[in-house]
């Protein structure tokens, strides 16, 4: 596979309307189009930033199981707050096309296996405005705040309203280089349950080489963003089913397709399959992490980008062929999104 393309964000932030923007806005739709993900450069995005936010959330993941799992809401579908390990099941575990899809790939490009509950911990937080009134008063429940982190709101946002940022621009970019109205994605993400994502896994105990940490899936969200992690580890396939490790250059963010930016381009832009898996290169991190006497937990920097709850999910403009629209019906994105929780043994509705 290719390396992914890299879009800047710094002409476009300077001049919308110049060539050097458009260019950007033209490789942001290919490059989604033909990988399902691309590495946004974003100068306002310090280094330091994910960073603070790798050490907060260290910090988090390393108090005790009865500490972390008093912050765990399973009345609203865990969606905000914590979800223990061996709770969330990958997707294809469930379902049966991603599974067959799955195994028709060839052996070096097949994913690890992915019929256990991931062992990984998350943590979601809400970022960006709620909506003045919504039909899914569930995926927007007011935030839980962990008992030793008092200033958890503030520090969760600084990162979360960082990436909401990035992916925000990007997504005018997108529907540039689409040839759609510039608004169009910021318009249908207005006011979305958009959810700062952060997973921890603990590699003192699940740190042997082919540890799956997460199982081959999908995202259900717009688009997922993730600063750089301390661990490599995450394999993405692109549109032909090529796997790669995902490696994202210092100063990058790694942007990924979701389940919803297919459905609104008729699978133009597919989702982004992926896996989190401890390779050869996560080990030699856990030992540069170990010689510096650094915690053995495995952030990711995520926020989950999505279309708001009580807007429609539909193949749009000039992808609502006969074809798309039988394929792909529509659906109101909360629908969508409580659907797939139960895939993923998040939600018992
Ligand atoms: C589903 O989640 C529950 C916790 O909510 C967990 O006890 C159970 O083991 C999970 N199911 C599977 C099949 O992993
Ligand atoms: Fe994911």
């Amino acid at each position: 596979m290719a390396q992914l393309l890299v879009v800047d964000l710094a002409p476009f932030l300077a001049d919308r309307a110049s060539p050097a923007a458009l260019a950007e806005c033209a490789k942001a739709a290919r490059g989604l189009a033909t990988h399902s993900a691309v590495c946004v450069a974003d100068a306002r995005v310090a280094a330091a930033s994910n960073d603070a936010f790798l050490d907060l959330l260290e910090a988090y993941f390393a108090q005790s199981d009865a500490a972390k799992r008093a912050d765990a809401r399973p009345a609203v579908a865990f969606q905000v707050g914590a979800t223990p390990p061996h709770t969330e099941l990958p997707r294809c575990a469930r379902d049966a096309e991603c599974a067959a899809l799955a195994a028709a790939l060839p052996p070096p490009h097949r994913p690890a296996a992915f019929a256990a509950a991931d062992p990984k911990w998350r943590f979601f937080h809400r970022i960006g405005a709620r909506p003045p009134s919504t039909a899914f008063a569930g995926l927007h429940a007011a935030a839980v705040v962990p008992a030793a982190f008092p200033t958890w709101v503030e520090e969760m946002d600084a990162w979360g309203l960082l990436m909401h940022g990035a992916v925000l621009v990007l997504s005018e970019m997108i529907a540039i280089g689409l040839g759609l109205p510039a608004d169009t994605f910021t318009t249908l993400t207005k006011d979305g349950p958009h959810l700062l994502a952060p997973t921890g896994s603990d590699l003192e105990e699940y740190g042997s080489l082919g540890t799956v940490l997460a199982g081959f899936h999908t995202d259900l969200n717009f688009l997922t963003i993730h600063g750089k992690s301390r661990f490599p580890g995450l394999n993405i396939w692109n549109r032909d089913g090529e796997k790669m490790l995902a490696s994202v250059p210092d100063g990058c963010l790694l942007v990924q397709a979701g389940r919803q930016l297919e459905y609104l381009t008729g699978g133009h832009i597919a989702a982004g399959y992926h896996e989190v898996v401890v390779v050869e290169s996560t080990l030699e991190a856990i030992k540069r992490q170990r010689e510096r006497k650094r915690p053995l937990w495995r952030i990711s920097s995520t926020l989950f980008f999505h279309v708001a709850s009580d807007n429609e999910l539909y193949p749009i403009s000039k992808f609502a062929t006969p074809e798309n629209i039988e394929r792909f019906p529509r659906i109101l994105a909360g629908t969508q999104v409580q659907k797939e929780l139960g895939f993923l043994n998040l939600s018992t509705e």
